[in-house]
């Protein structure tokens, strides 16, 4: 594989979080083809240039990679568990608020079954909400439209629901009273931010995201959606998605094939499941994730959401590191900038931008750049080398002393 494909493969694990090792063999390699095709580019370098320095390039190629693949009711189970979560709240004050988060929504059939639910259940859009979310535009626009063909329909049993559609030409249109629960909005996973304080909502969809994810950007989607989420609110994950693996402590629900699990009421209590500890389980059917494993091994007894996530940026800097070795000054300069919105305190980006300002003879810059990564790191040793040359090649022999006096120290007082 070429330098540059590995650089396009690396800025989709670190801005979508997509492991393209998910995805079928070559298929970035010919979403870079195809984009450079459709751009006149020769070659996977010229399409890294363009990518890097024109963001409508950025929507474009996520467009091509992304895997819109969802219908109506996909999987049954979760809108079922959802009615009845929603039933469960009927004459308590939380009822009069639900929100519920479809993230990601791809083309919004998701997002449009569960306002089905809510209508279904007696719930006004006044009284619940369902913000739907999905990193690429195109899905968002075609989710607002709700319009769909024949595919959104795969299992027979949704048949009945499918009545909050109305038969237009080419396929189904959402009915206008559904209309109002739903707000799409084009969002990163990665940096979703609810539209109000978290924890804010009482319902997650979050299906068939997790699997196409770096473990970094799960343990950043994941971290995110449980400081999103109530106490004691509902989780839904995709059917390959374990909650064993990625919300331990999390109580899997046990409705078969619901693939939904509560939060813990409170940080250090148990969750406990609402629905019947053992239900009587269908013959034939396939318990969720992790329903079957022991109630015991399930409740682990301590909220513990997930680990913390690496700091955001990392795998910019990475890259920017490499294409600072090929010399892609321009190149380097946007990804520091974009890891330092991610984290202004990267000591990491104001090394790599000093470095940068340095190769490209800008003196000036590189000091400024060298003084903000000793404001942040005091003893950085490189930095304060660096200083001192500079300060030297500039005439001030007594400051380049004291730097190089800072140096010698930093370096003893490291063990
Ligand atoms: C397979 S669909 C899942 C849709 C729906 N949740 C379902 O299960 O039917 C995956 C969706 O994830 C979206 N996606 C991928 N990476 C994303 C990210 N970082 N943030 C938000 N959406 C993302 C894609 O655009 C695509 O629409």
């Amino acid at each position: 594989m070429t330098r540059s494909l590995s650089a396009v493969e690396s800025l989709l694990a670190a801005r979508l979080g997509l492991d393209v090792s998910s995805l079928s063999p070559d298929a970035t390699k010919r979403a870079v083809e195809r984009r450079s095709l459709a751009l006149g580019l020769d070659g996977p370098a010229r399409y890294l240039g363009r990518l890097l320095d024109d963001p409508s390039e950025w929507v474009a190629l996520v467009e091509e990679v992304v895997v819109p693949e969802t219908w109506l009711f996909r999987d049954g189970g979760p809108f079922d568990e959802l009615a009845a979560f929603v039933r469960s709240r009927a004459g308590s004050p939380s009822a009069r608020s639900i929100r519920i988060l479809s993230l990601p929504c791809a083309s919004g059939e998701e997002a449009w079954s569960v306002a089905t639910i809510l209508a279904e259940t007696g719930v006004s859009p006044r009284e619940a909400t369902v913000d739907a979310v999905d990193v690429s535009p195109r899905l968002v626009e075609a989710a607002r439209r709700g319009i769909y063909g024949s595919g959104a329909i795969r299992d027979l049993e949704a048949l009945p629901r499918t009545e909050a559609f109305r038969p237009v030409e080419g396929g189904l249109e959402i009915r206008p009273a559904l209309r109002p629960y739903v707000r799409f909005h084009v969002g990163n996973a990665l940096e979703y931010e609810a539209p109000a304080p978290p924890p804010c909502y009482d319902v997650v969809f979050c299906r068939n995201l997790l699997i196409y994810l770096t473990p970094e950007a799960r343990r950043r989607v994941t971290n995110r959606i449980d400081g999103m989420l109530r106490p004691g609110g509902l989780l839904v994950l995709g059917h390959a998605e374990a909650f064993s693996t990625f919300f331990p402590s999390y109580a899997p629900v046990p409705r078969p094939r619901s693939f939904a699990a509560r939060k813990p009421e409170a940080v250090g209590e148990p969750a406990r499941p609402r629905v019947p500890a053992r239900p009587a389980q269908r013959p034939g059917s396939v318990p969720a994730a992790s329903g079957s494993r022991p109630a015991a091994e399930r409740n682990h007894g301590r909220h513990r959401p997930p680990p913390p996530a690496a700091p955001a940026g990392e795998e910019l800097l990475v890259l920017a590191r490499r294409l600072a070795g090929a010399g892609e000054r321009a190149s380097v300069e946007r990804l520091c900038a974009e890891a330092l919105a991610a984290d202004p305190v990267s000591v990491e980006a104001y090394l790599l931008l000093a470095e940068t300002a340095l190769a490209a003879g800008d003196e000036r810059r590189a000091e400024a750049r060298f003084d903000r990564v000793l404001y942040l790191d005091p003893r950085h040793e490189g930095a304060l080398l660096q200083l001192a040359r500079l300060r030297e090649r500039a005439g001030d022999g007594d400051a380049a002393g004291r730097l190089r006096g800072r140096a010698v120290r930093a370096a003893r007082a490291i063990p």
